[in-house]
Protein backbone atom coordinates (compact mmCIF):
# COMPACT_ATOMS: atom_id res chain seq x y z
CA UNK A 1 0.00 0.00 0.00
CA UNK A 2 1.50 3.41 -1.20
CA UNK A 3 1.09 6.22 1.26
CA UNK A 4 -0.78 8.52 0.83
CA UNK A 5 -0.85 12.65 1.56
CA UNK A 6 -3.57 11.91 4.42
CA UNK A 7 -1.98 9.61 5.74
CA UNK A 8 1.11 10.59 7.19
CA UNK A 9 1.86 12.33 10.67
CA UNK A 10 1.52 16.05 9.92
CA UNK A 11 0.08 16.91 13.49
CA UNK A 12 3.17 15.72 14.93
CA UNK A 13 6.07 17.63 12.43
CA UNK A 14 8.99 18.80 14.60
CA UNK A 15 9.92 22.33 12.50
CA UNK A 16 12.36 22.76 15.41
CA UNK A 17 13.73 19.09 14.87
CA UNK A 18 13.30 20.27 10.86
CA UNK A 19 15.86 23.38 10.93
CA UNK A 20 18.33 21.31 12.57
CA UNK A 21 18.31 19.21 10.33
CA UNK A 22 18.31 21.11 6.96
CA UNK A 23 18.93 24.92 7.72
CA UNK A 24 20.44 25.80 11.12
CA UNK A 25 23.91 25.05 9.01
CA UNK A 26 23.30 26.61 5.32
CA UNK A 27 24.10 24.38 3.05
CA UNK A 28 25.80 25.23 -0.49
CA UNK A 29 23.16 23.83 -2.36
CA UNK A 30 20.25 25.79 -0.64
CA UNK A 31 22.20 28.92 -0.83
CA UNK A 32 22.64 28.29 -4.76
CA UNK A 33 19.07 27.74 -4.98
CA UNK A 34 18.70 30.90 -3.63
CA UNK A 35 20.78 32.60 -5.54
CA UNK A 36 18.81 30.88 -8.70
CA UNK A 37 15.86 31.91 -7.19
CA UNK A 38 16.90 35.92 -6.74
CA UNK A 39 18.11 36.05 -9.89
CA UNK A 40 14.94 34.05 -11.54
CA UNK A 41 12.55 37.14 -9.70
CA UNK A 42 14.52 39.54 -10.31
CA UNK A 43 15.13 39.00 -14.24
CA UNK A 44 10.70 38.89 -14.24
CA UNK A 45 10.55 41.82 -12.51
CA UNK A 46 12.98 43.89 -14.35
CA UNK A 47 10.50 45.61 -16.65
CA UNK A 48 8.84 46.79 -13.52
CA UNK A 49 6.74 45.92 -10.53
CA UNK A 50 3.10 45.10 -11.40
CA UNK A 51 0.66 46.82 -8.56
CA UNK A 52 0.02 44.91 -5.48
CA UNK A 53 1.59 42.17 -6.28
CA UNK A 54 0.33 39.09 -3.95
CA UNK A 55 2.63 35.95 -3.49
CA UNK A 56 2.40 32.85 -1.52
CA UNK A 57 4.60 29.86 -0.49
CA UNK A 58 2.58 26.97 -0.67
CA UNK A 59 3.66 24.19 2.35
CA UNK A 60 5.75 26.92 3.93
CA UNK A 61 6.88 24.11 6.24
CA UNK A 62 9.96 25.53 8.54
CA UNK A 63 11.68 26.99 5.70
CA UNK A 64 11.48 31.08 5.30
CA UNK A 65 13.75 31.27 2.49
CA UNK A 66 10.99 31.34 -0.50
CA UNK A 67 9.22 33.89 1.53
CA UNK A 68 12.48 36.20 1.54
CA UNK A 69 12.96 35.55 -2.04
CA UNK A 70 9.66 37.22 -3.03
CA UNK A 71 10.15 40.22 -0.16
CA UNK A 72 10.60 43.09 -2.53
CA UNK A 73 8.05 42.27 -5.41
CA UNK A 74 5.14 41.83 -3.09
CA UNK A 75 2.49 43.97 -1.15
CA UNK A 76 1.36 40.59 0.89
CA UNK A 77 2.50 37.28 1.08
CA UNK A 78 1.05 34.09 2.32
CA UNK A 79 2.12 30.89 3.61
CA UNK A 80 -0.11 28.23 3.36
CA UNK A 81 0.84 25.57 5.65
CA UNK A 82 -1.29 22.49 6.62
CA UNK A 83 0.85 20.97 9.20
CA UNK A 84 -0.60 22.88 12.54
CA UNK A 85 3.36 23.16 14.42
CA UNK A 86 4.20 24.57 11.15
CA UNK A 87 1.73 27.04 11.11
CA UNK A 88 2.56 27.99 14.66
CA UNK A 89 6.28 27.85 13.94
CA UNK A 90 5.50 30.76 11.09
CA UNK A 91 3.22 32.54 13.02
CA UNK A 92 6.45 33.28 15.43
CA UNK A 93 8.13 33.64 13.18
CA UNK A 94 5.73 36.50 10.98
CA UNK A 95 5.19 38.19 15.10
CA UNK A 96 6.99 41.95 16.02
CA UNK A 97 9.81 39.80 17.42
CA UNK A 98 11.17 39.09 13.88
CA UNK A 99 11.97 35.88 12.58
CA UNK A 100 15.08 33.70 14.02
CA UNK A 101 18.77 34.46 13.15
CA UNK A 102 18.95 31.30 11.96
CA UNK A 103 17.21 32.58 8.29
CA UNK A 104 19.80 35.61 8.68
CA UNK A 105 22.65 33.51 5.95
CA UNK A 106 19.94 33.23 3.55
CA UNK A 107 18.79 36.68 3.42
CA UNK A 108 22.98 38.04 3.17
CA UNK A 109 22.86 36.05 -0.35
CA UNK A 110 19.49 37.56 -1.68
CA UNK A 111 20.71 41.35 -0.37
CA UNK A 112 23.85 41.03 -3.20
CA UNK A 113 20.51 42.15 -5.65
CA UNK A 114 19.99 45.99 -5.32
CA UNK A 115 15.92 45.35 -5.15
CA UNK A 116 16.62 43.25 -1.89
CA UNK A 117 19.32 45.68 -0.26
CA UNK A 118 16.64 48.39 -0.17
CA UNK A 119 15.06 46.19 1.87
CA UNK A 120 14.74 45.94 5.75
CA UNK A 121 13.69 42.21 5.94
CA UNK A 122 12.53 41.80 9.72
CA UNK A 123 9.89 44.44 9.41
CA UNK A 124 8.95 43.47 6.33
CA UNK A 125 8.53 39.99 7.04
CA UNK A 126 6.51 41.16 9.55
CA UNK A 127 3.95 43.62 7.86
CA UNK A 128 3.19 41.46 4.43
CA UNK A 129 3.48 37.94 5.99
CA UNK A 130 0.16 35.90 6.64
CA UNK A 131 -0.18 32.27 8.01
CA UNK A 132 -2.91 30.73 6.76
CA UNK A 133 -3.36 26.51 7.45
CA UNK A 134 -4.69 25.03 4.73
CA UNK A 135 -4.11 21.80 1.64
CA UNK A 136 -2.59 22.25 -1.02
CA UNK A 137 -5.00 19.71 -2.74
CA UNK A 138 -7.76 21.97 -2.13
CA UNK A 139 -6.29 24.73 -4.48
CA UNK A 140 -9.00 24.59 -7.07
CA UNK A 141 -8.15 28.10 -9.00
CA UNK A 142 -10.50 30.33 -7.52
CA UNK A 143 -7.34 32.32 -5.44
CA UNK A 144 -4.54 33.07 -7.37
CA UNK A 145 -1.57 34.67 -6.56
CA UNK A 146 1.00 36.70 -8.44
CA UNK A 147 3.93 35.22 -7.37
CA UNK A 148 4.45 31.48 -5.74
CA UNK A 149 6.98 29.53 -4.51
CA UNK A 150 6.41 25.61 -3.67
CA UNK A 151 9.21 24.00 -1.62
CA UNK A 152 9.56 20.54 -1.26
CA UNK A 153 6.35 19.94 -0.95
CA UNK A 154 4.34 18.12 -3.84
CA UNK A 155 7.13 15.54 -4.03
CA UNK A 156 7.57 15.12 -0.12
CA UNK A 157 4.18 14.58 0.89
CA UNK A 158 2.51 11.27 -0.62
CA UNK A 159 3.95 8.00 -2.19
CA UNK A 160 1.11 8.65 -4.71
CA UNK A 161 2.81 9.73 -7.92
CA UNK A 162 -1.26 10.95 -8.91
CA UNK A 163 -0.90 13.14 -5.95
CA UNK A 164 2.59 14.45 -6.92
CA UNK A 165 0.91 15.25 -10.18
CA UNK A 166 -2.29 16.66 -8.48
CA UNK A 167 0.12 18.87 -6.33
CA UNK A 168 1.93 20.60 -8.88
CA UNK A 169 -1.20 21.05 -11.00
CA UNK A 170 -2.77 22.66 -8.15
CA UNK A 171 0.17 24.99 -7.57
CA UNK A 172 0.34 25.87 -10.86
CA UNK A 173 -3.67 26.54 -11.36
CA UNK A 174 -3.35 28.85 -7.87
CA UNK A 175 -0.99 30.98 -10.54
CA UNK A 176 -2.40 34.23 -12.11
CA UNK A 177 -1.18 34.38 -16.26
CA UNK A 178 2.59 35.50 -16.40
CA UNK A 179 3.14 34.82 -12.39
CA UNK A 180 6.41 34.20 -11.36
CA UNK A 181 7.34 30.41 -9.57
CA UNK A 182 9.81 28.69 -8.23
CA UNK A 183 9.41 25.10 -6.90
CA UNK A 184 12.16 22.80 -5.89
CA UNK A 185 11.90 18.65 -5.40
CA UNK A 186 14.03 16.43 -3.76
CA UNK A 187 15.33 13.93 -6.34
CA UNK A 188 14.30 9.91 -6.20
CA UNK A 189 13.81 10.81 -2.24
CA UNK A 190 12.68 7.54 -0.71
CA UNK A 191 10.99 9.42 2.42
CA UNK A 192 12.21 10.96 5.36
CA UNK A 193 12.65 11.31 9.29
CA UNK A 194 12.05 14.22 11.49
CA UNK A 195 12.67 12.91 14.88
CA UNK A 196 10.37 10.08 15.23
CA UNK A 197 8.67 9.93 12.89
CA UNK A 198 8.51 9.17 8.97
CA UNK A 199 7.16 11.19 5.59
CA UNK A 200 6.26 9.75 2.45
CA UNK A 201 7.69 10.90 -0.59
CA UNK A 202 7.47 10.45 -4.24
CA UNK A 203 10.34 9.27 -6.55
CA UNK A 204 10.81 12.26 -9.02
CA UNK A 205 13.63 13.31 -11.44
CA UNK A 206 13.99 15.88 -13.87
CA UNK A 207 11.55 14.16 -16.58
CA UNK A 208 9.06 13.51 -14.27
CA UNK A 209 9.53 17.26 -12.97
CA UNK A 210 9.54 18.57 -16.80
CA UNK A 211 6.57 16.28 -17.15
CA UNK A 212 4.40 18.06 -14.42
CA UNK A 213 5.18 21.66 -15.23
CA UNK A 214 5.39 22.19 -18.40
CA UNK A 215 1.68 22.02 -19.58
CA UNK A 216 1.68 25.06 -17.37
CA UNK A 217 4.61 27.19 -17.46
CA UNK A 218 6.49 29.36 -20.27
CA UNK A 219 10.13 29.45 -20.12
CA UNK A 220 10.93 26.46 -18.16
CA UNK A 221 14.40 26.38 -16.80
CA UNK A 222 15.63 23.69 -14.48
CA UNK A 223 18.13 22.80 -13.01
CA UNK A 224 19.13 19.14 -11.72
CA UNK A 225 21.54 19.96 -8.87
CA UNK A 226 23.13 16.48 -8.07
CA UNK A 227 24.00 17.36 -4.11
CA UNK A 228 22.84 14.86 -1.98
CA UNK A 229 22.10 16.28 1.97
CA UNK A 230 20.98 12.84 3.45
CA UNK A 231 20.79 9.45 2.92
CA UNK A 232 17.63 8.64 0.93
CA UNK A 233 17.51 10.91 -2.11
CA UNK A 234 19.67 11.54 -5.67
CA UNK A 235 20.05 15.25 -5.84
CA UNK A 236 17.43 18.23 -5.74
CA UNK A 237 15.85 19.68 -8.77
CA UNK A 238 15.11 23.41 -8.94
CA UNK A 239 12.35 24.41 -11.40
CA UNK A 240 12.08 28.38 -12.57
CA UNK A 241 9.69 29.66 -14.82
CA UNK A 242 6.46 31.93 -15.46
CA UNK A 243 2.28 30.45 -15.21
CA UNK A 244 1.45 30.38 -18.97
CA UNK A 245 -1.75 31.25 -19.93
CA UNK A 246 -4.31 28.80 -19.03
CA UNK A 247 -5.65 27.45 -22.12
CA UNK A 248 -9.22 25.45 -21.25
CA UNK A 249 -9.12 22.09 -19.85
CA UNK A 250 -5.40 22.49 -18.44
C1 LIG B 1 9.51 18.47 3.27
S1 LIG B 1 8.52 19.70 3.99
C2 LIG B 1 9.01 21.17 3.10
C3 LIG B 1 8.87 22.39 3.94
C4 LIG B 1 9.44 23.69 3.36
N1 LIG B 1 8.68 24.16 2.22
C5 LIG B 1 10.88 23.56 2.99
O1 LIG B 1 11.27 24.05 1.92
O2 LIG B 1 11.69 23.03 3.76
C6 LIG B 1 6.90 19.34 3.34
C7 LIG B 1 5.88 20.36 3.81
O3 LIG B 1 4.63 20.14 3.14
C8 LIG B 1 3.59 20.30 4.08
N2 LIG B 1 2.40 19.60 3.57
C9 LIG B 1 2.18 18.28 3.52
N3 LIG B 1 0.99 18.01 2.95
C10 LIG B 1 0.45 19.22 2.63
C11 LIG B 1 -0.77 19.61 2.03
N4 LIG B 1 -1.65 18.69 1.63
N5 LIG B 1 -1.00 20.92 1.84
C12 LIG B 1 -0.11 21.84 2.22
N6 LIG B 1 1.07 21.53 2.82
C13 LIG B 1 1.35 20.23 3.01
C14 LIG B 1 4.18 19.71 5.32
O4 LIG B 1 3.48 20.04 6.49
C15 LIG B 1 5.59 20.28 5.28
O5 LIG B 1 5.63 21.57 5.84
Amino acid sequence: MMDRNADAPWSKFDPEAYVDLNYRTPLEVDLMIVRLMRDHFSGCFADGIPDAVRGVDVGAGANLYPALSMLPWCEKILLLEYARPNVEYLEKQASPAGFDVVWDPFWDVLRDDPAYHRVEPRSRFGEIVRVERGNLLDLDGQRRWGLGTMFFVADSMSECPDEFRRGVACFMGALDEGAPFAAAFMKESVGYRIGEHRYPACRVDEHRVRESLEGFADGLEIHDLNHVVRPGHEGIILALGRRNPAIAGT
